[in-house]
């Protein structure tokens, strides 16, 4: 059996040849993070397993288009930080293919389920590592502000739509609108709630790194309309033409090149930027007339020695 050796100086030599050492050895895999990987949540959580399994996070690594693009851009490992499980940059290497339960829950606590529970993320922070155009979207708009989040609207594990989606999700909570909708022309033209205030905007940097999903700020800006109404007369004559674009629009196939959400968010910024200048400028010009002061005073002093000395 190992004992404390008795002089303290001794004492400390051990501590730095044996314990630190030894405590670092031991921690070593923990600190790495070891994941456990989904098929070991699976002996228990099958259910779960189950409905994650097909899922687009299951196979954000495998699927057949990631691999290609991964591919075009010679495989760079900065793309497999969002698109696999323990990915370390030093190391470049990843643990496990996909996103994985413990991208979300963390890695797998010891002891897990007698003594420790694992965390349940209950916030749309949890997203925005992977999901950050889309945060950021969500994150001005009206449903973060009431605290209407991701997965309140998306199922985590089988990643549908909560309520079947579209227009049965949104009037769940905007009941009055759905009722005037249901009757409008644009309804029954086969528009969704999604088609105005959501639209999928592909262009040449979407998809990759996860800027291609649809927008989420829920602002209708004039150029929606202008996709299906170049000009605001509906000729008859065009209603074929309309027709089909709703039926390109709800098959997802996405009028090219439109970048509003980008000019948008240049917008904030460009706004947020003019406000921290008009901050900062009311700080010069408080100083400024400090200064001002300062030299009006000692000017209007020296004035008075001047005429005094006269
Ligand atoms: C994209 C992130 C994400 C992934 C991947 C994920 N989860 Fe979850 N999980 C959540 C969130 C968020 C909640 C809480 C909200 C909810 O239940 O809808 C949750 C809830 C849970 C719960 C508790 C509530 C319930 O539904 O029973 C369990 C257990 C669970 N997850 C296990 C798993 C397992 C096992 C996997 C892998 C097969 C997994 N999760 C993959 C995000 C995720
Ligand atoms: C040995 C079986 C077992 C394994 C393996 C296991 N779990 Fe659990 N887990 C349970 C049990 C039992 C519960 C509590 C019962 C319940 O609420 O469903 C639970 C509960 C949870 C919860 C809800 C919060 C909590 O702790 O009560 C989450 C989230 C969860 N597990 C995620 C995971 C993830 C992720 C993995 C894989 C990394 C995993 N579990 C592996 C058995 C297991
Ligand atoms: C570890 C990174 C990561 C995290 C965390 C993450 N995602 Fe994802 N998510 C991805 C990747 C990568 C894809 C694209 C997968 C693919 O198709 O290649 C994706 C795809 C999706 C899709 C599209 C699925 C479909 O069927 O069209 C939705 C919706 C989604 N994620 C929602 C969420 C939500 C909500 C959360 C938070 C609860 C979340 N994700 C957390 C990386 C992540
Ligand atoms: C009010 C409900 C709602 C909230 C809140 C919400 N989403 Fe969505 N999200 C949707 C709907 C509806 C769609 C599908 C739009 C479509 O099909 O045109 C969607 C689409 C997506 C997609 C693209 C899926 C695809 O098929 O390409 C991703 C990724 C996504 N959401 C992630 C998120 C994340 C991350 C958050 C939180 C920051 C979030 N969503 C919050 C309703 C919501
Ligand atoms: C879980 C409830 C819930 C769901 C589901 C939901 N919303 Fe909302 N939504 C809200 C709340 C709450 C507000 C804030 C409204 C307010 O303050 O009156 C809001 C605000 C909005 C606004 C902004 C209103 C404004 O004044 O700027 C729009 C647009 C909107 N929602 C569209 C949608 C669409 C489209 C969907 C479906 C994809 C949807 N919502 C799904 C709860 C929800
Ligand atoms: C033809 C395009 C279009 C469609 C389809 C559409 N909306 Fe709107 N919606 C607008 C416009 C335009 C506004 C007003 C401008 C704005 O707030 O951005 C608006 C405003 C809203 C608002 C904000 C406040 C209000 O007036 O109540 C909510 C909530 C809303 N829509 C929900 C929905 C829901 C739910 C659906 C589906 C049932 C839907 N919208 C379908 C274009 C549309
Ligand atoms: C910051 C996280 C992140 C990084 C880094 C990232 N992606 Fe993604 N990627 C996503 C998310 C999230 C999606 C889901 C859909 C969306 O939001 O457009 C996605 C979707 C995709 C898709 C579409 C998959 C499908 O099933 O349609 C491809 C292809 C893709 N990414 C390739 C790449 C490549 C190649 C790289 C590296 C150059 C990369 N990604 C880097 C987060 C990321
Ligand atoms: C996806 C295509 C599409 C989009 C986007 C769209 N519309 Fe329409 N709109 C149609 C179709 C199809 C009709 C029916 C054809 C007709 O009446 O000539 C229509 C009809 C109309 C009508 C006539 C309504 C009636 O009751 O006769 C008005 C007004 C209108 N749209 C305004 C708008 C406005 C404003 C927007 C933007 C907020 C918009 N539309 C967005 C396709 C679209």
């Amino acid at each position: 059996m190992w004992m404390l050796p008795k002089s303290t100086s001794c004492r400390g030599t051990w501590l730095l040849v044996v314990v630190i050492p030894a405590v670092f050895f031991f921690r070593a895999p923990s600190a790495l993070g070891e994941y456990a990987g989904p098929d070991t949540c699976a002996a228990c959580h099958s259910d779960i397993y189950e409905n994650w399994e097909p899922s687009r996070h299951a196979k954000a690594y495998s699927n057949e288009f990631f691999q290609k693009a991964w591919q075009d851009n010679q495989q760079n490992p900065e793309c497999l930080k969002c698109h696999t499980t323990g990915y370390t940059p030093e190391a470049n290497h990843f643990q496990f293919e996909g996103v994985t339960c413990e991208s979300c829950h963390g890695v797998l606590n010891e002891g897990h389920p007698d003594t420790a529970e694992m965390p349940v993320p209950i916030s749309s922070e949890m997203c925005v590592t992977c999901h950050q155009k889309t945060y950021d979207e969500w994150k001005i708009s009206k449903h973060s502000e009431k605290n209407i989040r991701c997965f309140d609207c998306h199922q985590v594990h089988a990643q549908g739509l909560r309520a079947g989606g579209g227009d049965v999700l949104c009037g769940s909570c905007h009941q009055n609108r759905i009722n005037d909708f249901a009757h409008s022309t644009h309804h029954l033209e086969g528009l969704k709630c999604e088609t105005c205030h959501m639209p999928v905007y592909a262009t040449a940097r979407s998809m990759i790194e996860g800027t291609g999903a649809a927008g989420h700020t829920l602002y209708v800006g004039a150029e929606t309309c202008s996709r299906c109404h170049e000009d605001m007369v509906h000729k008859s004559a065009k209603l074929p033409e309309l027709r089909e674009k709703v039926t390109r629009i709800n098959q997802q196939m996405v009028a090219a090149g439109i970048d509003d959400i980008f000019a948008l968010k240049e917008k904030v910024d460009d706004l947020e930027w003019q406000l921290l200048r008009a901050k900062q400028g009311v700080w010069v010009v408080a100083v400024l007339f400090v200064i001002l002061g300062l030299s009006l005073g000692w000017l209007i002093g020296w004035y008075i020695y001047v005429r005094k000395r006269h």
